[in-house]
């Protein structure tokens, strides 16, 4: 996709972050955007914003892990703007699970799959059928991370965990759609930008669980950036903050690319060829980024 004018972007989670920077530099490229998230005043705000720095775009009220809310997303998308380009699967959380694996309660996993691997595949459902009929030539960009991406951090194994099966699925995806002859582009983000630093997002700060997905232990509601911070400090290792714009720039360079993965050259490297190695080697899972 070399021309990005007037073709219109749906992105989930856009209510903040790395989603609503994808909007941003989407909006900046000449294309239209529908920012969704399932938190209405974070949407509200995000829209403004981006209304206000002069895009063409709205909002909708979506819950990424119900179906029909997903279909709804697609059809006000086609009602108002009358195309689908560009899909963004991209909402996320921190599932705020307690203790070590063993000890997660099941609605941990239940919500932190519910929005990263069910959204995921909802958006999957939703769009792909569509783009089949009404354009070929569309893009879904599905979020993981290097964390579960790449390698596990051992310490948060609800988000590692979905975190690869996004990576499996889009994998699937991509090959599924090359063999019945498609077009449609598919790739996997990997969220880093291109200087190293800590990604100031929504993503440190468990929230409160929507009904149906409740912890019997209090969801511990503040941010675990600090925590972070604090930990690569005493390692020497002084924290910078990455400009979200450069992960959204990962993402409009791979969608000219048309490439799979959307991850920086020289990010992660070691990483990728750690574990292969680990693998290769039979040797126990130690990677540079264990907790
Ligand atoms: N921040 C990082 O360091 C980092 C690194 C790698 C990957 N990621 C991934 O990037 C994506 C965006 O996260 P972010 O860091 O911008 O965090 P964020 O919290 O700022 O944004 C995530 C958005 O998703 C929304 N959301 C949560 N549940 C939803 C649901 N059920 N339906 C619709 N929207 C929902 C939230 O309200 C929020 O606005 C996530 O998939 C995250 O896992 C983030």
């Amino acid at each position: 996709m070399n021309d990005f004018t007037d073709r219109v972007a749906v992105i989930t989670g856009g209510g903040g972050g790395i989603g609503k920077a994808m909007g941003a530099a989407f909006a900046r490229e000449g294309g239209k955007v529908v920012l969704s998230d399932v938190h209405q005043p974070s949407l509200d705000a995000a829209v403004d914003e981006l209304r206000a720095g002069g895009a063409d775009v709205f909002g909708v009220l979506t819950d990424v892990s119900r179906l029909e809310s997903v279909e709804a997303l697609r059809d006000a998308t086609v009602d108002h703007f009358g195309r689908i380009d560009v899909v963004c699967n991209n909402a996320g959380v921190a599932s705020g699970a307690h203790g070590r694996l063993w000890e997660h309660e099941i609605n941990d996993w239940r919500y932190a799959m519910s929005v990263h691997v069910y959204g995921v595949i909802n958006g999957i459902n939703a769009f792909v059928p569509w783009l089949l009929e009404h354009n070929d030539d569309g893009h879904i960009v599905n979020t993981s991370s290097h964390n579960g991406g790449f390698a596990p951090v051992y310490a948060a194994p609800t988000y590692a965990t979905c975190k690869a099966a996004v990576v499996t699925l889009s994998e699937c995806l991509f090959g599924q759609l090359r063999e019945i002859g498609s077009n449609i582009g598919v790739s996997v983000l990997f969220p880093s930008g291109r200087t190293e630093g800590i990604l100031n997002t929504g993503i440190w700060t468990p929230r409160e669980r929507p009904p149906g997905y409740e912890s019997e232990a209090p969801i511990d509601t503040t941010s675990k950036m600090q925590m972070w911070i604090d930990m690569k400090e005493q390692a020497g290792d002084p924290v910078q903050f990455t400009p979200l714009s450069e992960v959204a720039d990962t993402m409009i360079d791979g969608l000219r690319a048309n490439r799979f993965w959307m991850v920086e050259e020289g990010r992660f490297e070691d990483l990728v060829q750690a574990r292969a190695d680990v693998i290769l080697r039979r040797a126990d899972p130690q990677y540079p980024i264990g907790a």
